[in-house]
């Protein structure tokens, strides 16, 4: 796992715009994983600049959403669905049917979180999977006490979640009860996996995925495990890591050849 820690959340989303924007030139029909939340907007942001300014393009990349709410209906703003047209894929040339996500819709949930999993398998595999992390330590949307191999599947939101997502809604009541996600399983079958986060609030659930033991009341903990795994913080963020100094010095002194 590598830990970059930049100063400002500006800077964080600098990094993570420049590791897609790195993968999407040479590879141009990547298949870029999205996350939802306010963590990725920043890099979103600055993606859509890029791609204005004709410096990068998406025409033959495919996106796949990390998770979705079950029980909104399709078209509701707060679908993330919606929410990652409206954040990025609707201010890029992403064809629209090369957005992927989970028919969180058919009669045949169960069956339909398995199709999503073929689905990412038969698109050649994630390259590049965008993750936040949730005040709890879930990515995606496996809560605590998640299988640390889990595939995609049907969740129930921990109270805390709901509460943290009541901003996007008119009440908290209206925050759905359950949820698909790509497991902690499929996560890691992506080929890179990159986690920004940033803020204070943030340091508590990072120093516990980062530095703590491997452990489902941790799901993001289960990064540990992975091959290729980027870490993006600002200083807040970073707070509570312990060898924050070692991650600083080893990111300063990367050789040019070597990138995330
Ligand atoms: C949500 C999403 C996650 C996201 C997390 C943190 O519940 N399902 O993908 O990483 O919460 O959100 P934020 O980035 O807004 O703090």
């Amino acid at each position: 796992m590598e830990v970059v820690i930049t100063p400002m959340a500006e800077d964080a989303a600098r990094v993570v715009a420049d590791v897609v924007a790195q993968l999407v030139d040479p590879r141009p029909h990547a298949v870029v994983g999205l996350a939802t939340g306010t963590s990725p907007l920043g890099a979103y942001r600055l993606l859509i600049a890029e791609h204005r300014a004709g410096r990068v393009s998406f025409a033959g990349c495919r996106a796949v959403l990390l998770d979705e709410y079950v029980g909104l209906p399709p078209d509701h703003p707060e679908a993330y669905r919606s929410v990652i047209r409206r954040e990025f894929a609707d201010h890029v040339d992403l064809p629209p049917d090369q957005l992927y996500g989970p028919d969180v819709w058919a009669d045949d949930l169960l069956a339909a979180c398995a199709r999503y999993d073929r689905l990412l398998a038969d698109l050649g595999g994630v390259d590049l999977q965008l993750l936040g992390i949730g005040s709890d330590g879930h990515v995606g949307f496996n809560e605590p006490g998640s299988s640390l191999r889990s595939r995609t599947r049907v969740k129930t939101l921990t109270k805390a979640t709901r509460r943290d997502n009541a901003r996007f809604f008119a009440s908290a009541e209206e925050v759905p009860r359950h949820v698909v996600t790509q497991g902690l399983g499929t996560i890691g079958d992506a080929r890179h996996v990159v986690l920004i986060a940033t803020g204070a609030a943030k340091a508590e659930p990072v120093a516990r995925a980062v530095e703590g033991p491997l452990a489902a009341v941790c799901p993001a903990s289960v990064l540990q495990l992975h091959p290729h795994a980027t870490v993006v913080l600002d200083e807040a963020a970073a707070g509570g890591l312990q060898l924050a100094d070692y991650y600083r010095e080893a990111y300063a002194g990367k050789p040019s050849w070597q990138g995330l």
